[in-house]
């Protein structure tokens, strides 16, 4: 009989939802900061996991969380806590304004009433630290609100459940309409942790395991066959474009020209054809010797990580044979499958 009052919410959920809490029940991951069935949570527990868990794997979290407890086992132990103390223990964990924030909220929970967290979400976001989903979290899980909790695993998840096209971010709100009829009464922390797991062990971003999801079937994504097209993400913003130009020279012998990139830098110690270098605006001129160079209209684009690159391509065709320019070499077509030249420059050569 213990088990009927949330029996009775489960079975005003959702019907995905209840799939969901069935398949969490078989499923969920056995975590440090997690209470076991039947178990209340910790607020102090989720605080801390959730704060530690911002930007941040869970992996990565797991052992900073066991030590943060072993030397504050609850709020008013980190309260009491040296400033130094607090960041030397959170050395390694990145983001180094959590860990400040994470004091003085602690001193500020230290100072209500039984140091107890607000249970709302509105009281939640109101301490140092804690932003919206971070006070969705911890009133759900900690204090069984209702709240609806949005973070980038749950994005995916219900982006592909409602095969949602609107790009991030503004398909939160989508997403949020969609989730907020689906939290179950009785168990939204479990509902929230569930979709969690679910992004992290089955709705993966690249290689989802839709046979295994308990929404199969519901999932529009799946459905049609685009899982991995959710979500959408926002149009990239254009790189910069940088501009120069490249010599393709060939000699009455059928050898081309080529250089070796400078020891540093991009494409360091590459064979490359001779160029101007590039720039936003293209450079001057610098052809490798003197002749009758055309050039192609159609530059040949390459994208690197940070910019991408519009090499105008210049070509001659010399007679006979000519020691190379200093710093250059001739290389015979046929050699050039054993020169270290980089795809930027193969592009120049399929050009032409
Ligand atoms: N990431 C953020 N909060 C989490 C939680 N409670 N469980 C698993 N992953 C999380």
């Amino acid at each position: 009989m213990a088990a009927q009052p949330r029996m009775r919410a489960d079975r005003a959920a959702h019907p995905q939802s209840l799939a969901l809490l069935d398949w969490y029940d078989r499923h969920r991951r056995v975590l440090p900061w997690r209470a076991l069935p039947g178990q209340r949570p910790d607020p102090y527990h989720v605080w801390l996991s959730e704060i530690m868990l911002q930007q941040t794997t869970v992996e990565t979290v797991k052992p900073y969380f066991a030590k943060f407890l072993a030397l504050w086992p609850d709020i008013r132990a980190l309260a009491a806590a040296e400033d130094q103390a607090v960041l030397s223990a959170w050395a390694g964990l990145g983001y180094y304004a959590r860990a400040r924030n994470l004091i003085a909220c602690a001193r500020a929970v230290a100072a209500l009433p039984g140091a107890a967290f607000p249970e709302a979400e509105e009281g939640l976001r109101a301490l140092p630290g804690i932003g919206a989903y971070t006070a969705a979290a911890i009133a759900a899980i900690a204090f069984g609100a209702p709240a609806v909790v949005i973070d980038g695993n749950i994005e995916r998840v219900i982006t592909r459940l409602e095969a949602i096209e609107t790009p991030l971010p503004r398909a939160k709100a989508e997403i949020a309409a969609a989730l907020r009829p689906m939290v179950p009464a009785g168990r939204p922390g479990d509902f929230a942790q569930a979709l969690m797991d679910l992004g992290s062990g089955i709705c993966r971003p690249r290689n989802p395991d839709c046979l295994l999801c308990p929404f199969r079937g519901a999932c529009k994504a799946a459905a049609q066959g685009r899982a991995t097209t959710f979500p959408v993400k926002p149009a990239r913003k254009g790189k910069p474009v940088r501009h120069g130009t490249a010599y393709f020279v060939r000699d009455g012998v059928g050898r081309i020209l080529l250089g070796t990139r400078p020891p540093k830098g991009l494409l360091a110690g590459m064979a490359e054809i001779p160029n101007s270098g590039w720039a936003e605006t293209a450079p001057p001129e610098q052809p490798p010797l003197p002749a009758i160079w055309t050039r192609r209209n159609a530059p040949v684009i390459h994208v690197f990580t940070h910019f991408e690159l519009r090499l105008i391509v210049a070509e001659a065709q010399l007679s006979g044979e000519a020691p190379p320019p200093p710093g250059l070499r001739w290389v015979a077509m046929a050699d050039l499958g054993q020169e270290p030249l980089p795809t930027l420059f193969r592009k120049v050569i399929e050009a032409v």
